[in-house]
């Protein structure tokens, strides 16, 4: 079968390459599905520049790709719950040969059935921002209907998906973003939607409840000055010294809470978010959609920084 392989680590791109590779093999608690489209994350591209190597030591050549949606084409002998034909969608494990291929097997448990109203390209693009923007709002920050919801990096991937979901589960919600994304992200559900180079947002807004915040730096820093006391703030994982040393600080006066969102498998996620989708109350962000051979192109506009939704790979 085909894949994009990537073959050593480094900050180019021409060390993804369409190779000709093994089939995959299957564990017992495995299935094997044929890929139809593989959802881009910059997390790939912090793992082809081996900055992650401490994390995940995984041996090269290796495929990437944790997103994916795509058809069951065979079932393990401990795998009950999916049928070979069913469309799924969620996250291969990092350590594993992932989606930037026409076959992967993985962990049914990771796995769910597609929302039926999406193509495979939509369904590609959801789990992991959408892991990730649940994990912060829903179980971290246990956001509340009417709450104030301020959300940075709201053209992006992550952002986007904690915009809609924060709409979609009752709150008000401010968003910050360039100027070129303003209609987009008020689009996404946004009240309202803050050009992050032309206005300071901390002298703007006040008595947030909840701040998701996948950026970092000053940014986060900035957020504490919007926050009511008891207000919650969710920062998507990240060694951000800046941070480390201030925030525990202004946590104190603020009478805030940090919840760091760490990188996990939250296929749980995925059934909470499938009849969601099925209504229309959250809608697939898909910005580009680029071939399977063009993974590398994908990388080179993510590392760009100003990513507007989400980049699909389509593989059929
Ligand atoms: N659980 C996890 O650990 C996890 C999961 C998902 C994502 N992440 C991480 O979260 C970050 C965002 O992910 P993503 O998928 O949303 O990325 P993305 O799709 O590439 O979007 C990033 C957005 O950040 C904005 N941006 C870039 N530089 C900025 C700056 N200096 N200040 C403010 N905004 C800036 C850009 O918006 P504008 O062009 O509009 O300014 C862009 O739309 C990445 O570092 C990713 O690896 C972690």
């Amino acid at each position: 079968m085909k894949a994009v392989v990537l073959e050593r680590y480094g900050d180019g791109f021409d060390n993804l390459a369409l190779r000709e590779v093994a089939e995959p093999q299957m564990g017992p608690a495995d299935v094997l599905v044929e890929v139809h489209a593989a959802g881009f994350n910059p997390f790939e591209c912090k793992l082809r520049k081996g900055w992650l190597q401490r994390f995940y030591p995984f041996p090269l050549p290796h495929v990437l790709g944790n997103d994916l949606a795509g058809v069951v084409v065979a079932r393990g002998p401990a795998v009950f719950d999916l049928q070979v034909g069913d469309r799924v969608y969620g996250m291969q494990e990092t350590m594993r040969w992932g989606s930037y291929a026409e076959r992967t097997a993985v962990r049914a448990d990771n796995l769910r059935r597609m929302p039926a109203n999406l193509s495979f390209v939509e369904a590609a693009s959801l789990p992991m921002v959408y892991e990730t923007a649940w994990m912060g709002l829903v179980d971290m920050a246990r956001i509340r209907p009417g709450e104030r919801l301020l959300v940075h990096g709201a053209a992006g991937g992550v952002g986007q998906a904690a915009v809609q979901l924060g709409r979609a589960l009752g709150a008000t919600v401010a968003a910050t973003c360039s100027a070129d994304a303003l209609d987009q992200v008020r689009e996404y559900g946004a009240h309202v939607a803050i050009d992050r180079h032309a206005v300071d947002f901390k002298r703007l807004l006040q008595g947030i409840d909840v701040v998701f915040d996948p950026i970092g730096g000053q940014t986060n820093l900035d957020s504490y000055a919007t926050m009511a006391r008891g207000a919650r703030i969710c920062v998507v994982l990240r060694e951000d010294k800046l941070e480390i040393e201030n925030s525990e600080r202004l946590c104190r006066e603020r009478g805030a809470t940090r919840h760091v969102v760490a990188f996990e498998q939250r296929a749980d996620v995925l059934d909470y978010i499938r009849p969601m989708f099925e209504a229309g109350l959250l809608k697939p962000a898909v910005g580009h959609v680029l071939p399977l051979a063009e993974a590398a192109e994908a990388h080179r506009r993510s590392d760009g920084g100003h990513a507007r939704g989400k980049t699909v790979l389509q593989v059929r």
